[in-house]
């Protein structure tokens, strides 16, 4: 059964997620701004973090928000980090992987998240000790326990993100790995690994809005979750990589060694 928490963030993103998918696609009607090269944000993205906030802020008068659009609310210890549509350029473009991202923090710790995409009805959810979800279905990552039939998930970096390396990573993965997957939506991505769709994932320079969900529902589902180089992962890397756990030290390998 779904705990009081995830009901409430299930009833603000089902809200909000009538203003995404009233304006998915619909390019005529959308303004768009660009943050930097490749970032861009919409009237879209406003509408549905406001709509996002009304709710959660109704229900939680005194805790803490992390949102992207509309920065920090300060308040008690609990903290609701929002990413209002994650995957923006794919909402442009009309490609429904997209979604909105809701997690509670308390502690250092993601103890509650969803992660929604009402273009196909997929709700994630999770919260610590009660498994990972997609609607009615539990989830679970997958079984390959070797890398070359695996299949790997990543972010390219676009505008200024140079990242040191990345193409040898590139390379590296690609030789080495059944294929690599640019889907462009990081929460979704990690959803999949936790679904088993994807065996692993990794990106550099990801904001904890991007992630906060994801990294519980993989937990959850019997993943692992580290820094690129096998380190701990805590709410202040701003980079990921995560498992099945059997590719795990295969792939920081691959990826440290380089
Ligand atoms: C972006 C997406 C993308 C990732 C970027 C993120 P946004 O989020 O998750 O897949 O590569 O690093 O910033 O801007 O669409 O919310
Ligand atoms: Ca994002
Ligand atoms: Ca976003």
């Amino acid at each position: 059964m779904q705990p009081a928490i995830i009901n409430i963030f299930e009833k603000a993103a089902k809200k909000a997620g009538k203003f995404l998918i009233r304006d998915f696609g619909e390019i005529e009607n959308l303004q768009i701004q660009s943050k930097s090269i490749g970032d861009f944000v919409t009237n879209a993205d406003i509408k549905v973090e406001k709509s996002l906030l009304d709710t959660l802020r109704y229900y939680y008068p005194n805790y803490s928000f992390i949102t992207e659009e509309s920065g920090q609310i300060e308040g008690d210890e609990n903290t609701i980090i929002i990413d209002p549509i994650d995957g923006t350029s794919n909402f442009i473009h009309g490609i429904p992987h997209v979604s909105i991202i809701i997690a509670r923090m308390y502690n250092n710790e993601i103890t509650d998240g969803i992660i929604y995409n009402p273009i196909l009805n997929e709700f994630f959810w999770s919260s610590k000790g009660k498994g990972a979800w997609c609607n009615d279905r539990r989830l679970r990552v997958s079984n390959r326990y070797n890398l070359t039939d695996s299949l790997i998930g990543t972010g390219l970096p676009f505008g200024n993100r140079i990242y040191n390396n990345y193409l040898k990573e590139i390379d590296e993965i690609l030789k080495t790995s059944a294929g690599i997957r640019r889907l462009g939506a990081a929460a979704l991505d990690l959803a999949y690994v936790a679904a088993g769709k994807l065996d692993g994932f990794w990106e550099k320079d990801l904001n904890l809005w991007d992630i906060s969900t994801g990294v519980l529902l993989i937990k959850e589902a019997g993943g692992r979750v580290s820094k690129i180089n096998g380190e701990e992962w805590t709410v202040n890397s701003r980079e990921i990589l995560v498992s099945n756990t059997k590719i795990h030290d295969d792939l920081c390998k691959k990826l440290t060694l380089l």
